[in-house]
């Protein structure tokens, strides 16, 4: 792989994602790696991101600076780039300006491999306050700015390399070109990283860990798990069965496309198990969102246990019983909870499901490696519908949390029918790559008094929650355009019983969830 070091901040987990979009795998590790270390992982070019520190800082993340000598390949990125220079003998100073945001920048030396085919003058984007005021001896200066006389800078013989400003980030223009300029030109690294590779390593990897063991996935709907259990189909066949819960909190045709569509793609066995009583008479009168969220886990997990319990018994009777679990864990849960590489543990991840940990079963996890929209192009080689691949993150608990109120039958059914409108018309108006997702949300102890035919009448507001997010960290309201929205409130009102005003959530995230409840 090409390691990425990780000096903090958001940056090391862009940085991985636009070497992966120059078709070479990366993983990120953490920056007080070892040389030794590095060395056996054997990786064929390192990455140095960005950080909040200044290297003068008490405390600032150290680095080993034997990595500089084992002959691999570095790209130094902004702090990593100064890191770089103070290890090798260059002089880094606070010059007191600092240079934050669009920044313009010279190429004076585009014949270098790093910037090979760059025009003379570009915007990239910047962010630091110290800068490097020599570069070290072996070392020609590529670039500069106003402020900065070293803003890039090479080393051929040792294959040495390092910006100031972060080609990762889109609003350097040519940013992908620095980085693949560096990949490709400078390391001699080769494209071949794509879905189709990634898929013939998982079925072999997957193959190898389960044997002709079975194999039990719980599908949620979502892409994550509909992703893995392809793979691990693709792998082992039908010694895997997926189950999937109908706990009746679903939305409009969602079962259907698990057990028609996502059937008809994968050919997986799928046991579906109605619980939609079970779960509406433990929701019954129930209207405190926390003590919603506890019901439908726990019920959830009783589900799932009992479905387990039959199959178990089913299996164990032909003398094999399941020994795995399917779970579609992320590389960024993986990272973030410090997983493998050590970072610092920001949060343990949560199962979509809601399984619990005490489950006795060995865990495969084969999208422990990719981000979410390389998951979603395996999905597409696999052959999975887009309505499941493209699909927007839905939350476990479901509508049970975009009813502010009691759930009830005729609530979900009112609920269900408004969010397919919203739904179909966002379609309709090609805005689905541009919003995150969108929760409607029913504000059933809510009522208004509105006219409606010759009438009076006093109904409930459906709420529109667009967002737009990199990550469901943050978010910013969407701004949809104001015909989509007429479209969209007038359907509503006149399609939708009980139901005579549509409002729009103008808050981000934070100070608002994206979820009401
Ligand atoms: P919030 O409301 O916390 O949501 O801003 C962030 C993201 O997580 C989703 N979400 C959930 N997903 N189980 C899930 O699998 C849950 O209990 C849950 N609650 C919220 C939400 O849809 C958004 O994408």
């Amino acid at each position: 792989p090409v390691l990425v070091v990780d000096f903090g901040a958001q940056y090391a987990q862009l940085i991985a994602r636009r070497v992966r979009e120059a078709n070479v795998y990366s993983e990120i590790v953490p920056h007080d790696i070892t040389a030794a270390e590095v060395a056996e992982r054997n990786p064929i070019g390192i990455v140095l991101s960005g950080g909040p520190s200044s290297v003068y800082e008490d405390g600032a993340p150290a680095f080993d600076a034997a990595i500089f000598d084992l002959g691999i390949p570095v790209l130094g990125i902004c702090y990593g780039f100064q890191v770089m220079a103070t290890a090798l003998g260059g002089e880094v100073a606070h010059s007191g300006v600092r240079e934050y945001g669009s920044t313009n920048v010279t190429v004076s030396d585009a014949g270098n491999a790093l910037l090979a085919d760059q025009p003379a003058a570009q915007t990239v984007w910047m962010s630091h306050g110290d800068s490097v005021s020599k570069a070290p001896a072996g070392f020609d200066v590529l670039a500069s700015t106003d402020s900065t006389p070293v803003a890039a800078f090479a080393n051929d013989a040792r294959r040495l390399y390092g910006v100031q400003w972060h080609p990762e980030v889109k609003h350097s223009v040519h940013g992908q070109q620095v980085l693949e300029n560096f990949l490709h030109r400078a390391a001699g690294i080769p494209a071949d990283w794509n879905s189709g590779n990634v898929i013939a390593d998982q079925v072999a990897a997957i193959r190898a860990q389960v044997g002709t063991g079975k194999v039990i996935c719980a599908l949620s709907g979502g892409v994550d798990s509909a992703v893995a259990a392809a793979l691990v189909h693709k792998a082992v066949g039908d010694q895997l069965v997926c189950v999937f819960v109908d706990h009746g909190l679903l939305r409009a045709g969602e079962r259907e496309q698990v057990e028609i569509d996502y059937v008809a793609a994968t050919g997986v066995r799928l046991v579906t198990i109605d619980a939609e009583d079970r779960f509406l008479s433990a929701l019954d009168g129930v209207s405190d969102p926390e003590q919603k969220r506890k019901i439908i886990g726990r019920e959830f997990i009783r589900t799932f246990e009992q479905a387990q319990a039959q199959l178990l018994a089913e299996s164990a009777a032909d003398g094999d019983p399941i020994r795995f679990l399917v779970q579609g864990t992320l590389y960024p849960d993986v990272v973030e909870s410090g997983g493998g590489t050590g970072t610092a543990n920001i949060k343990s991840h949560h199962n979509v499901g809601g399984l619990p940990e005490d489950l006795q079963f060995e865990l495969v996890e084969p999208l422990r490696t990719l981000f979410k929209d390389e998951v979603r192009a395996i999905g597409r080689e696999l052959g999975l519908p887009e309505i499941i691949v493209g699909r927007q993150p839905f939350p476990g608990p479901g509508l049970g949390i975009r009813i502010v109120g009691e759930v009830t039958r005729e609530r979900l059914e009112l609920l269900r029918h408004a969010d397919a409108i919203v739904r179909a018309e966002l379609t309709a108006a090609g805005l689905d790559s541009q919003i995150w997702q969108c929760p409607v949300v029913l504000l059933a102890d809510v009522r208004s008094v509105g006219v409606q035919g010759d009438g009076r009448s006093y109904g409930h507001p459906i709420v529109l929650r667009p967002v737009s997010s990199e990550d469901a960290m943050t978010a910013d309201w969407t701004r949809l355009p104001y015909d989509v929205l007429a479209r969209i409130s007038n359907r509503i009102t006149n399609e939708v019983a009980d139901v005579n005003r549509v409002v729009l959530d103008v808050t981000s995230k934070p100070p608002g969830t994206i979820e009401w409840e």
